[in-house]
């Protein structure tokens, strides 16, 4: 099993937990600030949550496919 790594002391949030957070839908830095709360501490983590949330839209980028829509089929 892979270790978790650790990217928010303050609020103990894991980079598993916010690429989980990101493949959810969450978009941006803020919204994986609201969702899990990482980065809204001392704020020493959020250049380190930004590299992540750039790195994980570079991959979708490149991987359309992996990416989860949550938009209403019908418009609603
Ligand atoms: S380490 Fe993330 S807010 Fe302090």
């Amino acid at each position: 099993m892979r270790a978790q790594r650790l990217v928010c002391l303050c609020n103990q949030v894991t980079a598993q937990e916010i690429l989980a957070i990101l493949k959810a839908g969450a978009l941006t830095t803020a919204d994986v600030q609201a969702f899990t709360m990482a980065g809204t501490g001392c704020t020493r983590c959020v250049r380190e949550i930004e590299a992540l949330v750039l790195n994980f839209k570079s991959t979708q980028k490149k991987n359309p496919q992996l990416r989860i829509d949550f938009e209403d089929p019908k418009g609603k």
